[in-house]
Parts: structure tokens; sequence; C-alpha cells
């Protein structure tokens, strides 16, 4: 028998998850707030398999079928048998939790609870709980089609076999998992991202190389996709600020002091692609 996901939160994020997991043939329920939400989800999730049958990678009958295998609902309750529990809401720890104490309350004992989220500490959502050691982070990236990374986050008191689960999982919508052994700020990939972006600003600040050739640096000499000046305007500087902020409040790291500029360019609305203005013009 096929197993079940509950997807919580119909987003960017949530959608992508349910997409995958249903075309890896997991019987998905997609719960949201509102009508117009899920609405939105779904429309996402079927223009996106039609985009993967126009290119081949998907014939029209498996994206027919694993459209199938989604039902939507406003209604928490229908979580009450999944295996699997997926949480991807906005980024609010009050939300997060509220949600977190409802599930565990709802599902069965064995159900694993995973959180998608990029920063909050695992180990504060799970305290919302009685079932600490049955919480998991699960970091996918966007979009969820298309990225193959999937950052597990241990909280102070998941248990081995809940990892083991969600690892399972993750692979099994064909994923590959790092695993970020202790909760802290930023996990893995926030943390290496923002000392890069920390760097590449001030290397641009203090003159010593222009923004395109920094971009340039890291694309030809490692081989990364996008160089990190253009990756801040795309992420925003806003986001990244407030990021790399709370991995240097936490830590007291001097590598994540944000840089002057970094402050200034928010201050001004510079904040990458979205306002027109970053490191580059738009
Ligand atoms: N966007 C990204 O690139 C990205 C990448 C990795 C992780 N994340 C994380 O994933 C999570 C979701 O992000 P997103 O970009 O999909 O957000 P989004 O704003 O696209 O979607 C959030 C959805 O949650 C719904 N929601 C709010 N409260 C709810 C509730 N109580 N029950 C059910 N649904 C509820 C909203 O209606 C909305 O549809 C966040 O924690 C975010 O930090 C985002």
């Amino acid at each position: 028998m096929a197993k079940k996901l509950a997807v919580i939160g119909a987003g960017l994020m949530g959608s992508g998850i349910a997409q995958v997991s249903a075309q890896a043939g997991w019987d998905v329920v997609l719960r949201d707030v509102t009508d117009e939400a899920l609405t939105r989800g779904t429309d996402g999730i079927r223009a996106s398999y039609d985009k993967f049958v126009s290119k081949g990678k998907l014939t029209a009958e498996e994206a027919e079928a694993a459209l199938g295998r989604i039902t939507t609902t406003t209604d928490l309750d229908a979580a009450a048998d999944a295996d699997v529990v997926v949480e991807a809401v906005f980024e609010r720890i009050d939300v997060k939790r509220e949600i977190f104490r409802a599930l565990d309350g709802l599902v069965k004992d064995e159900t694993i609870l995973a959180s998608n989220t990029s920063a909050i500490p695992i180990t504060k959502i799970a305290a919302a709980t009685e079932r600490p050691e049955r919480v998991v982070g699960t970091h996918f990236f966007s979009p969820v089609p298309m990225m193959r990374l999937c950052e597990l986050v241990r909280g102070h008191k998941t248990s081995d076999e809940t990892l083991a689960t969600a690892r399972e999982f993750a692979e099994s919508v064909g994923k590959t998992c790092i695993v970020v052994n202790r909760d802290v700020a930023g996990f893995v990939t926030t943390r290496l991202i923002s000392a890069l972006i920390v760097e590449a600003t001030k290397l641009y600040e203090s003159g010593v190389a222009t923004a395109e050739d920094i971009d340039t640096a890291c694309k030809l000499g490692f081989g990364h996709a996008m160089g990190p000046l253009a990756t801040a305007d795309l992420t925003g500087v806003d986001i990244l600020l407030h990021a790399t902020e709370n991995i240097y409040t936490e830590s007291q790291d001097e590598k994540f002091a944000p840089p002057e500029l970094m402050r200034r360019m928010v201050d001004a609305g510079d904040i990458g692609r979205k306002s027109g203005q970053g490191f580059y013009r738009y």
C-alpha cells in the first residue's frame, strides 16, 4: 500500500514537495487555510507537470496519475492517518509551533513531523509537541522539482530512527540528503552561502574587485552555477542580511558580521532583483 504524506502549506515549497512526492507514488494530502491558496498550489503543480510532459521527462499518463494522488483540504484532521507530515507554512515560529502542537494530538504515535523551515531551530518547533524525538527538519530547496538537495536537520532530541525515516522519505522523492547533526543557526547551507556572500561583499566594498569579476571568479574558478553577489540579488539582500545577523548573533563568529555595505543597501532599498537594484541593476 502506498504511504501517505500530509503537506501543510500549499505555497511555493509545499506545492513543490507535494508534486515530487505524488510523482514518486506517495498519496498526498495538501492542506492550506483557504481554498484560494489550494487552487494556486494545485495550478502550479499542474503547470509544472505539463512542462515536464512537454520536455518528454514524464508521460501524460504519469502526470495524470500523480495529480490523482493529491487531494486538497482546509481541514487539518485530514493529516490524521499520515505516515509522514511535512510542514511548509510561513516562516513564523508561532504559526509553526501552533501547527505542530495540533498535529501532535492528531497523528499516529509513529508518525514523524518534519518542518521545511530555512532558519528556525527545529528544537524550538519540536518543543511544542510531546514527541520531540519524532520531529526533524527537512529543508528542501527551491524550485523543489529541480533542486536535488534536502538538508536534514536534527533537533536536540531527534532520534536516529526519525532521521532515518526522514532520509527514506526524501530519497524516495529523488533527493540527496545531507545531515546537520546539531541544530545550529543557519544549518549548513545558509552558513556556507552567508560566509561566501559576506566575504564577496567585503571584497567588493573595499574595491578589491568588481562585482562581475568576483562572480566570474566563483563561476569559472569553482564551478558555481551563479556568483555570490548575483545570488544575493536573487535571494534578496534583506533576507540575507537577516539570516547573517541571526547566525552572527548565535555564533558570535566575526566572519558572519554583516558588512556595512549590506546594511546600507538594505536601508536604501537596494535589495536586489525584486527592487530593480542590488549589486547589479535590473
Ligand atoms: N521559498 C524558498 O525559496 C524556500 C526555500 C527553502 C525553505 N523555505 C521555507 O519553506 C517554508 C514555506 O515557504 P514558501 O516559500 O513555500 O512560503 P509561501 O508563502 O509560498 O507559502 C506558505 C503557505 O502556507 C500557508 N499557511 C499559512 N498558515 C497556514 C496554516 N496554519 N496551515 C496551512 N497552511 C498555512 C499560506 O496560506 C501559504 O499558502 C518557510 O518556512 C520557508 O522559510 C522556503
